[in-house]
């Protein structure tokens, strides 16, 4: 498996439940140092190990005197080691080492005034004044730190905000440095990481795309690789990676299930095949695909079908590339922490095109296993990949087929496809492109009723689906603007035959789903 090369200073972010750990991981990258998540149970020899220049304890649900509340090898301490604690973490290096953390606090949740007390402080930016806004998020409050620690700076509930202890370089936030809503809040992350705990900032994504290039030919040596393409970005930019690697030792195969957007399949071949010159086999396999789904209306049968069609379409492509042992996958890192520890409920069997048949015997190669996606998207971009496929929005595996609700038919495909060309383009065309997670269309089955040039209808209705996300685990509905809207709403009437009727889906995730199958 393709590992980050070691030679990076690397910083630990200890996950004490909160979501925020994955965020405070991706802002330590901005700063261009490499980081990894780990879980709070981790020892302090274990710690050792990895030798990192710095920790970060993350925020968390629990409040430190509940009887669970998740600690820390108190030994992390020791190692000399700079530590940096937000919210909880900061809390709990306060109850360790001494401290009193009070909860009878009032709390505090949004936004609040900082006020500076003791200067000058190693981690607080130089431009931070009293009065600046900070993101809080709180119901304990250190009342008074330990020995060795002064404050920096304090709130109206929260009287030791900022904890440094210099000497030891163990500093404790109340408030979210990793948010937004904090404006200080990154530089303050990066006075921690480059002037307190002296981290290198290497992190840059042409050392990402050379050192992964080293890797991947290190393990491929002469053999050859295979590489689902689903014309999604994370598969491309694996695909593209490895390419620079290996060159014609790899092969990619592109299965068009037929429930492809709008000129989504040319799209794969022209930039795969003919751009970056990549051995491409093309399974044009909509004929097969459609048959399986025939009659079929229940939305997990439908995906069941279309998962398992998908896996022999691909089998077969492969009986022809008889000595590749390889198999690439555009896995991510978030993948890989959330496989570590989620145990959420399923809420729809998720099939990825590209995914992993169980019983196929390849060895994997996951370039993009240490990425999260904004840096595949930026590796994308430096690997000469076109826009249009590095802020590709993510699209279900099974297509088209999960935003048909009732059997789906290559009638249906078409409208659908046209239906939602239009809303892509007028979301292009208002720019609000990288304001949206995703927008599409949906086509329902019901039937109403209308009036056309003299003409009475009766036909389906388009809905239209556009949501704001930071990582798809919640949605909330965008709030386009009544032009975009109009303009969606009267040429896909105009545009689209067989449409008489569109509606708009204003359900936040939860209780939707992005998806409506
Ligand atoms: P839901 O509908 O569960 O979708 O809110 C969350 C995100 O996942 C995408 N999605 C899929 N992606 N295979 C995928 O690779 C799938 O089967 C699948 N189903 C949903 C969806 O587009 C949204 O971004």
């Amino acid at each position: 498996m393709v590992q980050v090369d070691n030679a990076h200073e690397k910083v630990l972010v200890v996950d004490f439940g909160a979501q925020y750990a994955q965020l405070i991981a991706r802002r330590v990258r901005e700063a261009r140092v490499y980081s990894e998540i780990v879980p709070n149970t981790i020892t302090a020899r274990e710690v050792a190990e990895q030798s990192p220049k710095a920790i970060i304890f993350s925020g968390g649900p629990k409040s430190v005197h509940a009887s669970e509340a998740p600690l820390i090898d108190p030994d992390v301490y020791q190692l000399g080691i700079p530590i940096l604690g937000i919210c909880y973490g900061s809390q709990l290096i306060a109850q360790q080492l001494g401290g009193t953390v009070d909860r009878s606090g009032r709390g505090e949740y949004g936004r609040t005034e900082l006020s500076l007390t003791v200067q000058p402080s190693q981690v607080l930016p130089t431009e931070v004044a009293t009065g600046d806004i900070v993101w809080m998020s709180h119901f304990d409050a250190i009342t008074d730190p330990p020995e060795g620690f002064i404050i920096s700076a304090s709130t109206a509930d929260a009287p030791a905000a900022v904890i440094e202890d210099t000497t030891r370089r163990i500093y404790g936030v109340q408030y979210h440095p990793e948010v937004a809503h904090t404006p200080h809040g990154q530089s303050l992350l990066e006075r921690f990481l480059h002037e307190a705990a002296h981290c290198r900032a290497d992190w840059t994504m042409t050392n990402v795309i050379d050192e992964s290039v080293d890797a991947i030919r290190s393990q491929i040596g002469q053999g050859r690789a295979i590489c689902g393409l689903s014309g999604g970005v994370d598969s491309a930019v694996a695909a593209a990676l490895v390419h620079k690697a290996i060159g014609s030792q790899l092969v990619c195969v592109f299965v068009d299930t037929g429930l492809m957007r709008l000129g989504e399949g040319d799209q794969v071949v022209e930039t795969f095949q003919r751009t970056q010159g990549i051995e491409l086999i093309h399974e044009r396999a909509a004929d097969a695909f459609f048959e399986v789904l025939q009659g079929v209306t229940d939305p997990e049968e439908k995906r069941k079908a279309i998962g398992e069609k998908f896996i022999r379409v691909f089998e077969q492509a492969r009986v022809g590339i008889t000595d590749a042992r390889f198999l690439v996958q555009g896995t991510l890192y978030p993948d890989v922490i959330e496989s570590g520890t989620s145990d959420a409920a399923k809420i729809k069997s998720h099939h990825n095109v590209g995914g992993l048949p169980e019983d196929i015997d390849f060895e994997l190669v996951e370039p993009l296993r240490g990425l999260f996606k904004d840096e595949v998207r930026a590796v994308g971009t430096e690997l000469g990949l076109p826009d249009e496929i590095v802020w590709r929005q993510p699209f279900p595996g099974p297509g088209l087929g999960v935003r048909i609700v009732g059997e789906v038919t290559p009638e249906a495909v078409t409208i659908l496809q046209q239906a939602d060309a239009i809303v892509r383009e007028e979301i292009a065309h208002a720019g609000l492109e990288r304001d949206i997670w995703q927008a599409f269309a949906v086509l329902a089955d019901i039937r109403s009723v209308g009036v056309m040039g003299d003409e009475r209808t009766y036909a389906r209705p388009i809905i239209i689906r556009a949501v704001t996300s930071e990582d798809a685990m919640t949605a909330d509905w965008a709030r386009l603007p009544y032009e975009v809207l109009e303009n969606m709403s009267s040429r896909i009437i105009n545009e689209v035959e067989g449409i008489n009727r569109v509606a708009y889906d204003i359900t936040s995730k939860p209780p939707g789903t992005i998806e409506w199958e």
